[in-house]
């Protein structure tokens, strides 16, 4: 069953009634504001940082689940026979069934349209680039045969900014609220009336230089700014009194719950349409400057009005709108494909990428399953998401790879998580994550292979922060490795420290008391537990630091080291003596274990009852080319698709834990088939995919890929109940009562790793230092496929031609023959290279 349909012309996913499984989401902003909107105009919007600068309230958890947001009620103010007294033209809130709906989720936009009894409204969200504020064009259009009198509200509730303490501190936050209500005058049309812009100033008198305001562009009937007085004692958002009076109050909050509502009356004619405009936005005021006049307690509005009058205006928001437009046109441009599978193109060419951008701003910060309160920036997962957009904006790339780096502590380990607002380390969680470093040198590497900008290698960074302590950035890198190095444990694997790339899979945390976290609460010494993962990532980082050694050479004299210079050889010699100690301690006989526990027992092994194959170890060991020589690779992946493949995706492990182990930790705490524990962990699934590409198995590769591709189960959307557009971490596994079910979409390294293993693997277009590498790994029955791939400046327009079933590539660039499959960059100047590519 479906909940609408994929517009792929206008890149849109068109949701066609209301009530779907779950709230449908998208995003909205793309640098400093942002917003969050469901399908039904539910949602938030924060300058910044979801938690230090919430804009708008919601309640997370709520009954029904998504309850506030961006609402706009119509009333007949002349009852219509044929309609109800007022509705929501978004459905929620009122939920008065509406004659026709249908929301379009587009590239940082939604637009809502419904229909009732001939009243038809359309409303367009969207935040214009580089600006600090919303729109919402309300366009309203009368197809009756009378002139239709309407009320519109318009209503939103503000949070007090830090959206913790608002949700927290009641016994402050109730006597805070505050308010300005301001008239606006507009050039040519006069002076306007009270209430025209509600500005929102709770702590502005104090510490704050920030306000928000909300604007109208209509003359108003009327305003509230006072929870209750809009909605009415114990009445919620579903039944405004205001709405149902037809009358505001013009009420004054004064303390507890600050809100905004305008009121416009509008009187429509036959066929008559009429367009309003609401902005919601964030300002700062210089400090010393905050009020006017000076001694007073007024916001200082005289650089704010000129924004506000600007947006309020059709033109500059059509204009507004056409910019964002082109942004996307730009951003999405970078890389396009038609290959015979819909669902390959469309998540590559829209959805895909759309996703990596998101995961990229809002790292695990703010969806509808993550608070925007709880986590900041991790250092594994920002690094794995630069893997997915690197090509789409590399100067905001770079930048972030720079401060993630700067977080990273002098033994090569790494603070798990910081704050974006402060790029400082996280001391709660701390470091000890012993996988976190090498995820650095697979971003860094990934970075200049697409760029060539081999100068970031040189940036001096710090560690921690620390002023002072300035290295540059190659010298990380080689920190990075060495960290590894400096903690092996018994059997010579890495010593897996609070946990792997598993974050569930906790050695060394005995807890056995209620609260306790499982990650920090660290009390075991952490000598004995020992990860594969960690090992073949090892083997990954280390051949790639292998490689740009070789390139950098030995001695670089940019790089002025205050650690010892390493030659490529000896990361080389590093990688081959892992491999050797996972080929000794790591193979299992038909796939690679997973760790050994604190007890020196192994996990993930036949030997196991439960837990006795795990998904990470068998992708990560091959992608750092274990076992592709001699069959052990083919072997692994087919105990993957005995063991833990179903139609709905591969799962973590199997057998899953039927109860709590106190040696494994909260991998363990999950019911069978969720989460960690042998859920279908989407992130994992694309290590499997490019694994396969890596044994030339195009057909398993492109059939795990659509097992988990979003669009692909679009048709299954009563089953995952998710949004059918974005990857989900989720999918609930064989053991779950509600096997096929996603959760927590959007956040999720899957996007990136997907997008890495389409297009880099399966597809086969891969940068590398030495310029595009094209070496497809695609289905059988595919007859080829085209591609245009911006890279380092220069369209490449790719044509592959199938003409046999294996995976033989022969290439020609601008009908050269190219030896080999990687075509060098054109000489400078020539800014387009048509490539043939033949596969047999
Ligand atoms: C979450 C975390 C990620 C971790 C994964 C597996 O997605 O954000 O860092 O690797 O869970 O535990
Ligand atoms: C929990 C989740 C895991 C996530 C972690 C973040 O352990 O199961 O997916 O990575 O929290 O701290």
């Amino acid at each position: 069953m479906r909940y609408g349909y994929f517009d792929d012309e206008r890149r849109e996913y068109v949701v066609t009634r209301p009530d779907t499984p779950l709230p449908w989401i998208n995003y909205l902003g793309s640098e400093n504001y942002f917003g969050l909107i469901s399908n039904t105009a539910g949602g938030y919007s924060f300058y910044k940082d979801a938690r230090l600068r919430r804009l708008t309230r919601y309640r997370y958890n709520n009954a029904p689940l998504d309850m506030g947001g961006r609402y706009i009620y119509l009333r007949d103010d002349d009852p219509h026979p044929s309609g109800p007294r007022a509705w929501s033209p978004s459905w929620m809130p009122m939920r008065i069934p509406l004659d026709s709906y249908e929301c379009r989720h587009g590239m940082g936009y939604t637009i809502i349209k419904s229909k009732l009894a001939g009243i038809e409204s359309r409303t367009c969200y969207f935040i214009p680039i580089d600006q600090n504020l919303e729109i919402w064009e309300l366009t309203l259009s009368n197809h009756r045969d009378q002139y239709a009198n309407l009320s519109v509200f318009s209503a939103l509730e503000f949070c007090l900014w830090d959206a913790n303490d608002d949700a927290t501190n009641f016994q402050r936050n109730y006597s805070i609220g505050e308010v300005e209500i301001s008239p606006l005058s507009l050039e040519g049309r006069g002076a306007r009336g009270e209430g025209d812009v509600i500005y929102h100033k709770t702590e502005y008198r104090e510490r704050r230089d920030h306000f928000a305001f909300y604007a109208c562009s209509e003359p108003l009937a009327g305003f509230d700014t006072d929870r209750e007085a809009f909605l009415g004692p114990y009445r919620g958002w579903d039944s405004p009194r205001a709405v149902e009076a037809g009358q505001t109050s013009n009420s004054v909050a004064h303390g507890w719950q600050p809100i905004g509502a305008h009121h416009v009356k509008v009187r429509l004619a036959p066929g008559e349409q009429k367009t309003i405009i609401f902005l919601l936005g964030y300002h700062e005021n210089p400090k010393d400057d905050k009020f006017d006049p000076p001694d007073s307690q007024v916001i200082n509005k005289r650089t704010v009005l000129p924004v506000i009058e600007r947006f309020l205006t059709a033109n500059e928001v059509d204009r507004a709108f056409a910019e964002l437009q082109n942004y996307w046109d730009g951003l999405l441009g970078k890389m396009t494909v038609n290959t015979p599978d819909v669902h390959t193109n469309r998540m590559i060419n829209i959805w895909n990428a759309y996703q990596v951008m998101i995961t990229f701003n809002m790292s695990r910060s703010a969806s509808y399953f993550e608070s925007g309160i709880g986590r900041g920036m991790g250092f594994r997962d920002s690094n794995q998401d630069l893997l997915g957009f690197m090509h789409l904006i590399p100067d905001r790339a770079r930048e972030r790879i720079l401060d993630l780096t700067a977080t990273q502590l002098p033994t090569g380990g790494a603070y798990h998580q910081y704050q974006p607002l402060t790029k400082r380390g996280n001391n709660d969680v701390g470091s000890g994550f012993n996988d976190d470093p090498h995820w650095l040198v697979l971003a860094v590497t990934a970075y200049i292979k697409e760029t060539g900008d081999w100068s970031i290698l040189s940036e001096p960074i710090p560690y921690d922060n620390q002023l002072g302590s300035e290295t540059p950035l190659y010298e990380h890198l080689q920190r990075s490795i060495q960290y590894t190095l400096d903690r092996l444990g018994p059997h010579g694997l890495p010593l897996i420290g609070r946990a792997d790339w598993n974050d569930c899979l906790n050695l060394n945390c005995f807890s056995d008391a209620t609260g306790q976290s499982f990650q920090t609460t660290t009390n075991k010494e952490g000598k004995v537990a020992e990860s594969v993962f960690i090992a073949g990532l090892f083997v990954l980082a280390a051949k790639e630091m292998a490689e740009l050694a070789s390139r950098v050479g030995y001695r670089n004299s940019n790089i002025k080291p205050t650690f010892e210079l390493r030659p490529s050889m000896f990361y080389l010699d590093a990688a081959a003596k892992m491999e050797s100690i996972v080929w000794q301690h790591g193979w299992d006989g038909a796939w690679f274990r997973r760790a050994y526990d604190d007890f020196g027992h192994v996990l993930g092994s036949k030997e196991n009852t439960e837990g006795r194959i795990f998904i990470e170890p068998q992708g990560i060991c091959i992608m750092a080319g274990l076992g592709l020589e001699d069959g052990r690779a083919e072997k692994s992946l087919n105990s993957v698709s005995v063991h833990l493949a179903t139609p709905h995706g591969i799962v973590l492990h199997q057998p899953a834990f039927t109860r709590y182990y106190l040696h494994l930790g909260e991998i363990s705490s999950y019911p069978p088939g969720y989460k960690e524990n042998a859920g279908i962990f989407c992130h994992t699934n694309p290590w499997i995919m490019i694994a396969e590409t890596m044994v030339g198995r195009g057909d398993q590769a492109h059939d795990y890929y659509l097992r988990i591709n979003p669009s692909a189960r679009e048709a299954l959307s009563e089953i995952h109940r998710c949004e059918p557009y974005v990857y989900a971490q989720m999918i609930a596994g064989k053991d779950a009562p509600t096997h096929g079910e996603a959760k927590n979409s959007w956040l999720t390294g899957t996007a990136a790793w997907n997008y890495v293993a389409i297009t880099q693997w399966i597809l086969g277009i891969r940068p590398t230092y030495d310029g595009l590498q094209v070496a497809p790994v695609i289905p059988s029955a595919w007859k080829g496929f085209e591609a245009v791939r911006w890279f380092r400046g220069v369209r490449y327009d790719i044509h592959i031609k199938r003409t046999g079933t294996g995976n033989t590539v022969a290439l020609e660039a601008d009908g050269k023959p190219v030896t080999g499959n990687i075509i060098p960059l054109p000489p400078v100047g020539v800014e387009e290279v048509h490539v043939d590519v033949k596969v047999a």
